[in-house]
């Protein structure tokens, strides 16, 4: 099998279930070295660490609460002290309850969304960056979505939108270099993020959350990728 990352090296944060689970497999297969796998538990990862191993990576279990900065930091420094990584799949999320009217969004939906969902992923991101542009190479993928319209869930929806935005901003910081950064909405997936209701099974996201990571060379920084749009690419 074709193997364009032969030699890398990839977190992918919350990839102890769901879509994080497909793209740290995904990676493992493609040929990086090393994947570190993420979760809140050493024992929620074990499961997805076989698999990566099974598909030919080593694989390294990563433990952080992503809501406590303290613990985003020392899951950066755990990395730095190992030469960082070449591809940060900023995948982990949260999303919190239904709200049936905007005047029951609580502060603590608001503080949860946006620590985990944004000020996780930059904060990571900002401490990883310097090996990557020291190797000229990194491949940086924030998970986004398509959720609109819905008010129910607008911290979530409201998180999301602000991860585009650093996307954006970062893509301009990094114009030039051969680190790019990417958006990927993996579309309405049946995990337990995503709920029964989806569209879609989990496992369509692949291979279009590879796309992200497998960009060549030279491409252009802050681009958004639609998985279900890719579900025919070849690698
Ligand atoms: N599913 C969809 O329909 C859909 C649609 C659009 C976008 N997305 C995006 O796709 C990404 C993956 O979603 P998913 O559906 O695969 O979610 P999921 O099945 O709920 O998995 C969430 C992952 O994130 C980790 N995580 C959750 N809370 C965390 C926290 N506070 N600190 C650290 N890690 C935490 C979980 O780890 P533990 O196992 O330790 O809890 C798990 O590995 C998210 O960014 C989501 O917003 C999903």
């Amino acid at each position: 099998m074709n193997k364009p990352l032969e030699g890398r090296t990839a977190l992918v944060t919350g990839s102890s279930r769901g879509v994080g689970r497909l793209v740290a497999g995904g990676l493992a297969g493609l040929g990086c070295k090393t994947v570190y796998c993420h979760g809140r538990s050493e024992a929620g990862c074990a499961l997805v660490a076989r698999e990566i191993e099974a598909a030919g990576a080593r694989a390294v279990i990563v433990t952080a609460e992503l809501s406590v900065p303290e613990e985003v930091d020392r899951l950066a420094q755990r990395l730095l002290a190992s030469g960082g990584v070449d591809i940060l799949y900023n995948n982990a999320a949260v999303m919190h309850p239904w709200r049936e009217r905007v005047s029951e969004i609580t502060m603590e939906d608001w503080t949860w969304s946006f620590q985990v969902n944004v000020f996780a992923p930059a904060r990571l991101t900002a401490a990883l960056l310097a090996p990557m542009l020291e190797r000229n190479w990194g491949r940086i993928v924030n998970l986004t979505s398509g959720i609109d319209k819905t008010p129910q869930l607008a911290c979530y929806g409201a998180s999301k939108h602000a991860l585009d935005k650093w996307n954006d901003d970062l893509s301009a910081a990094l114009a030039g270099t051969n680190v790019i950064t990417s958006l990927l909405d993996p579309g309405w997936l049946r995990t337990d993020l995503g709920g029964p209701a989806a569209d879609n099974e989990p496992e369509t996201v692949l291979p279009g959350a590879l796309v992200p990571a497998l960009l060549p060379d030279g491409s252009e920084s802050g681009r958004f990728f639609r998985a279900q749009e890719l579900r025919d690419f070849r690698i």
